[in-house]
């Protein structure tokens, strides 16, 4: 079985009966979101907050009940992907340009499972550029901010456009020359006003779902 649908899968396993779920975007928590579908159609009784306008369409074609985030104060638990794992379990996000949303959505769940093959598993964070959601104003300005912190950055585009967020907002993938120490840049990088919000999710991660090209699923705690 394909490693991301081996992880998204498993990951279902954690799911009970009336809980209040997220639900992360990208092509590895798709395959959590289809196996819900199908729970859903068997019975399951879940309520979900989606992280994305296509990870909504997705939940509503399956039949998946949803919920505004407004409308809760706390969710049972959060499925979604990552762009890299370290082993402390820190996380890159952002790749599918989801993260604002996606993190808003991790912050609340007592418990935030992450999916991912195993080829996002790394020694240490930032082969994969940090995304970091800006405004549109003067995001040039934003990105020589960012560069005041060590980063380059590069503006995001879709179609030799600049890429828009579900939020009207535009993205700068950024390269550190180290990322060991993602809770000073986290904090460094959210200072910055055009900043929304970046990629690093610090010590949010409490399980990380390993799927295996071998076919074999690697299961990862919180220390
Ligand atoms: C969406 O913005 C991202 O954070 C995704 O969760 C991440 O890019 C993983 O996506 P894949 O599972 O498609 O690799």
């Amino acid at each position: 079985m394909e490693a991301k649908k081996l992880a998204g899968e498993k990951a279902v396993e954690y799911v009970e009966d009336g809980m209040l779920l997220g639900l992360g975007t990208g092509s590895t928590v798709y395959w959590s979101i289809l196996k819900l579908g199908e729970l859903v159609k068997k019975g399951l009784n879940i309520r979900c907050v989606p992280t994305s306008i296509n990870t909504e369409k997705l939940a509503v074609e399956l039949g998946i009940p949803l919920v505004k985030l407004s409308d809760i104060d706390q969710l049972d638990l959060a499925i979604d992907g990552a762009d890299e794992v370290d082993p402390n379990l820190q996380l890159i996000k952002g790749g599918g340009g989801a993260l604002l949303r996606e993190k808003m959505v991790a912050s609340i769940a007592r418990r935030f499972i992450v999916v991912v093959d195993d080829s996002k598993f790394v020694s240490e964070l930032g082969k994969f550029p940090l995304p970091v959601e800006v405004v549109q104003f003067g995001w040039d300005i934003t990105s020589k901010q960012i560069a005041e912190l060590g980063g380059s950055s590069v503006l995001r585009t879709f179609n030799r456009e600049p890429f828009i967020t579900d939020n009207g907002n535009y993205i700068l993938d950024c390269h550190f020359p180290t990322l060991d120490d993602p809770v000073r840049i986290t904090s460094e990088l959210n200072l910055i006003p055009g900043v929304v919000e970046n990629g690093l999710f610090v010590n949010m991660a409490d399980i990380v779902v390993i799927g295996g090209t071998n076919g074999v699923v690697d299961t990862k705690f919180r220390g």
